[in-house]
């Protein structure tokens, strides 16, 4: 008899530890995402020409942890109607994937656009629509002409220009058939981890300077890309364009630290609030501790003037309210442990900028180093930005887990549920209003300078066979069942049964 009273304990414990709330409400909609330069393949055939990736992946291969790069990929370029059959085969109700600029417009410019890259993504388009997937199309995911790379890439302010004639085309081109548009994905990554770092292509790694110059460019461009379509292309299109920023979110290492507490409102600032306060906020500019903090570290470095240039009143009111949603990528949470420069701080840069020490959160593993699961900072993060950004409509377009590869993937479904829980706890307890949800990602693709060394995805790709078959996971089964049900599955079999619980 006592020990089915400590199982019957123990079933109270469990029991109040799932969350109350499983069912979504009515028009939430489900997707998952890929972007060109992971998936496509086909690098130099059919008119697209090098892009950063390209680049740098052949140039310095030692810097892709595999050696692998985007030449094949999971040849999607070829083998999109798989892709389109699996993506009907998970019930999505939409579809995120990105536009290649260099399959588009090979030069970069406009003068030349390319038949076979407008063919291949109206293909692509048509496809989806015969299985009533709608697109929901990123205009740029990191994979920059290498000739726009060359005249400087984002930190020439002529990027301006060239980016907003891109979005020209590629509205003009698709503009009948997508609904739903992403300028930037990932505006953080692109302008620190490639041109602060080298995490990312074009590695220009001008730490504290670079990184600053980008941004400002790549806000504006947004903004004009922004205002081109709300002008002229939605009267006759009537679609929606957003913009999808990153965050690893900060929190305190001790929550009853007021110096952390304060610290990691900064460091939000500085990686959130760095492009997100310039469009969602009533005020617009970047935020003011940016500002402060760094023409502070500026003056201190004996420079004339600070590394990050404030907007002028022009271009404060042309960026501000240009996004009709708020687009979160959201993967992780890390720490803030106190004041001070952190010891993986370049000079200048800007995490000395920030002035804390940041660091590994505790929780469980992925395949990423930087990726631990904490659902609970996902939550924080989606409160945080509804009373930041006066209640903004949200869409999660990107959230998922790395493993190395396993079909009985119960890491990644833990992930989805417990985050999924997450989104379900914030829509129902605190009004946040978050309208969607992107998974990353379709199937295992070539994940930037992890090669294919981490695989996130519902579909394993083999890379060595030339045919590149896919092959589903069991959280296809989840996806799957979820998005039919608009319901977290409660079945026993996405349960690990090593951890036996879900
Ligand atoms: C394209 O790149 C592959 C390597 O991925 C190479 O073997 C092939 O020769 C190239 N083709 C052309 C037309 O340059
Ligand atoms: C978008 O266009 C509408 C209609 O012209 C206008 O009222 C609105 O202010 C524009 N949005 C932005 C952010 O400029």
């Amino acid at each position: 008899m006592a020990s089915w009273a400590i199982i019957g304990l123990l079933a109270v414990c469990h029991a109040s530890y799932i969350t109350a709330y499983t069912k979504f409400p009515e028009g939430f909609t489900f997707g998952v995402a890929t972007a060109a330069h992971q998936i496509e393949g086909a690098w130099n055939v059919s008119g697209k020409s090098e892009n950063v990736w390209d680049r740098l992946s052949h140039t310095r291969p030692e810097m892709i942890a595999d050696g692998t790069n985007g030449d094949i990929a999971c040849d999607s370029y070829n083998r999109y109607r798989e892709d389109v059959e699996e993506l009907a085969h998970l019930g999505v109700d939409f579809y995120r994937f990105s536009l290649s600029w260099s399959r588009i417009l090979p030069t970069g410019f406009i003068d030349e656009l390319n038949p076979d890259g407008v063919r291949y993504y109206n293909d692509l388009l048509d496809a989806l629509a015969e299985h009533n997937i709608e697109p929901l199309v990123t205009l740029f995911h990191w994979d920059l002409p290498q000739s726009l790379q060359d005249l400087g890439g984002w930190a020439n302010p002529k990027m301006i220009d060239y980016f907003r004639d891109y979005a020209d085309v590629c509205f003009k081109q698709f503009g009948d058939k997508i609904k739903s548009w992403i300028t930037f994905n990932e505006p953080y990554e692109i302008c620190e981890d490639a041109y602060g770092d080298e995490k990312k292509a074009p590695a220009v790694d001008s730490h504290g300077v670079g990184n600053y110059l980008c941004s400002d460019t790549l806000l504006k461009a947004h903004a004009e890309a922004y205002h081109l379509y709300n002008e002229t292309y939605r009267p006759v299109q009537n679609g929606k364009i957003m913009i999808s920023i990153n965050s690893i979110w900060y929190e305190p290492s001790d929550p009853e630290n007021a110096e952390q507490v304060a610290l990691a409102e900064v460091a939000n600032q500085f990686k959130f609030g760095w492009f997100a306060h310039p469009i969602f906020t009533e005020e617009g500019g970047y935020p003011a501790v940016m500002v402060e903090n760094i023409a502070r570290q500026s003056a201190s470095e004996g420079l004339n003037k600070p590394r990050l240039e404030q907007f002028d009143d022009y271009w404060i009111e042309r960026i501000k309210g240009t996004s009709d949603f708020l687009g979160i990528n959201h993967y992780t949470t890390h720490l803030i442990t106190g004041a001070g420069v952190d010891p993986i701080a370049k000079s200048p840069s800007w995490l000395k900028d920030i002035g804390a020490v940041t660091t590994m959160n505790v929780g469980g593993d992925s395949a990423s180093e930087w990726l631990r699961v904490v659902p609970t900072g996902f939550a924080n993060l989606l409160r945080w930005c509804k009373s930041s950004y006066n209640d903004p409509p949200i869409y999660i377009t990107e959230n998922g887990f790395s493993d190395r590869g396993t079909l009985q993937d119960y890491g990644r479904i833990q992930y989805f549920n417990e985050y999924l829980s997450v989104i379900l706890n914030v829509i129902y307890d605190d009004g946040v209003r978050v309208l969607g949800y992107t998974a990353w990602t379709l199937m295992d693709n070539f994940e930037w300078r992890a090669g294919f060394s981490e695989r996130f995805g519902f579909y394993y790709v083999d890379i060595t066979h030339p045919d590149r078959p896919r092959t589903p996971k069991l959280s296809v089964d989840y996806y799957r069942q979820l998005i039919a049900n608009r319901e977290l599955p409660q079945d026993e079999r996405f349960k690990d049964p090593a951890v036996r619980r879900l």
